[in-house]
């Protein structure tokens, strides 16, 4: 449990837009919509923000590979992303860019504030440099080998190997990914952030961080170990420009999470003329919650670098890190160029997103891998979705409509409440532990029991005896009914639209997105008309 006078900042990671939304994005962004939806839910005042990551080599060389300028591509994908999200329900308050001037302000504020405070100084590197192409090779602009695990590497990052974030100048055996050939090592001055300075009070804000514990205890073993100073200046020219330094940006790993702070800004902005007060209480004064969503592969970045920027230029410092695990497609690890990857925009062609969001959700836990197959899917789709809720709502909901034309009258039993009861309390201990997947399977347990009494208490038989016998079937109806009605509750968050059916079809007319949890056990009212009936998931063929 959050403290319940706290406004939430709830983030999720930004993506790159240098190409287009891949299962592997949802990872991040659909259990940080599901969270967010909760906890409005549960009564806290939350902050949902997210933008585009359009800095760094990973856009300037895929607009360099397809002809096009940095902001071209940026445009393209930044648009493509926004899309995306809305068809999924995906409803953060502020989708920003990192190139936005408010970002490129901050940003500047930030590196001169490190500046200032003396964190920041100036040392000559040998950097790969590509004699044919006659550059320097930042970041993945080169490859090579891992001075720590041998593996083969990014520039910045053993993507391959141990996962270590590399510093310019580390990689061995440079070569130019543009031409080909071997580079060499040039120097050049750079500019660094003592971030090895940092490195008790890092332990000391990673012990008390909440998230998942496997961002805690990365992170952790790697501030144990040895933190070493960090380059924060690239030779490119797109990006935010380095204070008085017209010919170095900031590397993107300085920019993109200060994102997170300039899109509070910018979502405050448009919310209240008090924005500033609001936004100094979030990120200056430590009056907020803050929690940041990401991925496994960038634990370092947001547990290392980004705390210890922030402690240094006196900011506020995350409340909780959530990091969950890898998506890999039929068992191997996703991969554009291998082509080993399933595009959202093609699977909304065919399925609705809610099926996807339920799948991203279900099939495993957030910090463990999750292989998405078409197999699992159907299987996820029919057995679950399929037959399990969807056959409850049919069911109950025909036989309501054939046989009382409205919710019946009729006491609600203490067994279905205490059902409710219990499915409440898991799903909540479940969103507090950030397991999404438990979250999902207390609702679908609730959804099966109903089905179950249903079964067991055999309403077709009551509706044909005498009275006594027909006001039970009323009540039984009554009570499944609720049950529907509690799981529609606790399944909106990873369901919004599906959900947004189902509460029309129990004939309800408050905004299912805007209701309380407390709302699972009110009675519904007896008379209430019941909406037309309706099948609400396909079968996967
Ligand atoms: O790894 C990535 O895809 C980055 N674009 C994530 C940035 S998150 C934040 F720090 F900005
Ligand atoms: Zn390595």
């Amino acid at each position: 449990m959050f403290p319940r006078d706290r406004e939430v900042l709830v983030t999720a990671a930004l993506p790159y837009v240098n190409g287009e939304c891949h299962i592997g994005h949802l990872r991040t962004y659909v259990p940080a919509d599901i969270f967010t939806r909760m906890l409005r839910k549960l009564g806290y005042e939350v902050l949902f923000v997210c933008g585009s990551d359009t800095h760094g080599t990973p856009i300037v060389f895929s607009a360099e590979a397809e002809g096009v300028s940095p902001k071209e591509i940026v445009e393209r994908y930044h648009e493509h992303f926004q899309r995306i999200f809305n068809a999924l329900g995906i409803n953060f308050d502020y989708y920003g860019s990192t190139d936005d001037e408010s970002n490129h302000k901050r940003t500047q504020e930030i590196v001169r504030t490190l500046i200032e405070k003396g964190y920041v100084y100036e040392k000559k590197v040998k950097l790969a440099f590509c004699e044919r192409c006659n550059r320097f090779l930042p970041d993945r602009y080169v490859e090579g080998k891992c001075p720590y695990c041998g593996e083969h590497a990014r520039g910045d990052e053993c993507d391959q190997g141990c996962g270590r974030h590399l510093e310019p100048g580390e990689i061995l055996e440079p070569v130019c990914k543009i031409c080909g050939s071997e580079a060499t090592f040039k120097e050049r001055t750079h500019y660094y952030f003592k971030l090895s300075a940092f490195a008790s009070q890092l332990e000391d804000f990673l012990r008390n961080l909440d998230g998942t514990p496997n961002a805690r205890n990365y992170a952790l073993e790697w501030v144990r170990r040895e933190l070493k100073d960090w380059c924060i200046t690239r030779d490119l020219d797109w990006g935010v420009k380095f204070p008085s330094r017209e010919d170095l940006v900031v590397y993107v790993w300085v920019d993109a999470p200060i994102g997170y702070i300039s899109f509070t800004e910018e979502a405050l902005k448009r919310k209240s003329d008090n924005w500033e007060q609001a936004w100094r209480e979030i990120w200056k004064e430590s009056k907020a919650t803050i929690v940041h969503f990401i991925g496994t592969d960038i634990i370092y970045h947001h547990c290392i670098f980004w705390p210890a920027m922030l402690i240094a230029a006196e900011y506020s410092l995350p409340n909780a890190v959530v990091a969950s695990g890898m998506v890999t497609i039929n068992g191997k690890p996703l991969s554009k160029s291998r082509g080993n990857v399933v595009w959202v925009a093609d699977f909304l062609k065919k399925f609705h997103a809610d099926t996807l969001r339920y799948f991203l959700v279900s099939h495993s836990s957030h910090t463990k891998e999750l292989d998405f197959s078409w197999d699992a899917f159907k299987t996820r789709v029919n057995n679950e979705l399929v037959a399990i809720l969807g056959n409850l709502a049919l069911r109950v909901l025909s036989f309501a409509q054939k046989h009382f034309g409205a919710v019946p009258e009729g006491e609600l039993h203490e067994e279905v409440l205490a059902r409710i009861q219990t499915a409440r309390e898991e799903a909540v201990k479940a969103i507090f532990a950030y397991d999404f997947k438990k979250f999902v399977d207390a609702s679908m347990k609730l959804a099966d029991f109903a089905n179950k009494y249903f079964q067991r208490e055999e309403p077709w038989h009551l509706i044909k005896g005498g009275e006594a016998e027909r006001k039970r079937c009323g009540e039984i109806v009554k009570n499944t009914l609720q049950l529907l009605k509690a799981v529609c509750v606790l399944l909106e968050p990873v369901m919004p639209s599906k959900m947004e059916e189902l509460w029309s079809q129990l004939g309800m007319d408050s905004d299912i997105h805007a209701v309380g949890i407390e709302e699972m056990t009110v009675p519904l009212k007896s008379g209430q008309p019941l909406g037309k009936p309706k099948k609400l998931f396909e079968r996967v063929p």
